[in-house]
């Protein structure tokens, strides 16, 4: 099973932090889970709409330009990452999967992606683009054929991943509370991968394995790392 950092190691770092990007690169992780929101001139990495939460600003992140904003402290005294940042740091180490938040003007996000593709910073094996907004993810994938695209959601629908099929996506991300073995087989026969998020307890871990789930998003990527080896090795 495949263990992606969720907002990096967010569990012992500030979240959508350069500390807990770093830390999951250095624990050797399957991929980096981080939120993408639009400031005014550039997106940053940051899980809310609003500032406040996370750092010691306040406001809306699109009400603000990207040097603003690189003044907050996200955290021990850490910025709030533009998305460039976080592509030079991976330098294409390892999968980054960018959840499209309240992102905009979309044509802008798919040129930097391209520039960062034409420059070797990353592959687009190493690119998947994730969002509750479905719409959003069709459009991007009509745009980009050959980009994997995660199709998120906290519910079990009706047909199962149907949805995520519909948007020819690469993987179904799934609330934990909201996932179950009938899901996860139904995602498989449609050829999806499927993720759960945010899985930290040993319990948890233990059922998604159990439902045959692919990958799990967790806060404490090096303690479920451990875990699912010991798992492994019984
Ligand atoms: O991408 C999985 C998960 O991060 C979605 O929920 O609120 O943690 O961004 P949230
Ligand atoms: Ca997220």
């Amino acid at each position: 099973m495949k263990v992606f950092a969720h907002r990096g190691a967010s569990g012992n770092f500030p979240e959508n932090t350069k500390s807990a990007i770093l830390e999951a690169l250095k624990i050797g992780v399957d991929g980096i889970e981080v939120d993408i929101q639009s400031a005014i001139d550039d997106y940053m990495v940051i899980h809310d709409s609003w500032l406040d939460r996370t750092t010691n600003g306040t406001g809306k992140v699109n009400e603000f330009d990207a040097t603003t904003i690189a003044k907050l402290d996200a955290g021990n005294g850490e910025q709030v990452p533009t998305l460039q940042q976080l592509l030079d740091w991976n330098n294409d180490k390892t999968l980054l999967n960018l959840e499209l938040k309240h992102a905009f003007e979309l044509e802008k996000f798919v040129s930097q992606l391209e520039q960062n593709i034409s420059a070797g910073k990353i592959s687009c094996a190493n690119i998947l683009v994730s969002s509750f907004d479905h719409h959003q993810l069709l459009w991007l994938k009509k745009r980009l054929p050959w980009l994997k695209i995660g199709a998120l959601t906290s519910s079990i629908p009706i047909n199962y991943a149907k949805f995520a099929q519909d948007l020819n996506a690469f993987s179904v991300h799934v609330d934990k509370n909201f996932i179950n073995k009938a899901f996860a087989d139904d995602a498989k026969q449609r050829g999806l991968e499927i993720y759960a998020y945010t899985v930290d307890k040993t319990q948890d871990i233990a059922l998604m394995r159990e439902y045959g789930i692919d990958g799990i998003f967790t806060n404490y990527p090096m303690q479920s790392k451990a875990y699912l080896l010991s798992l492994s090795n019984k």
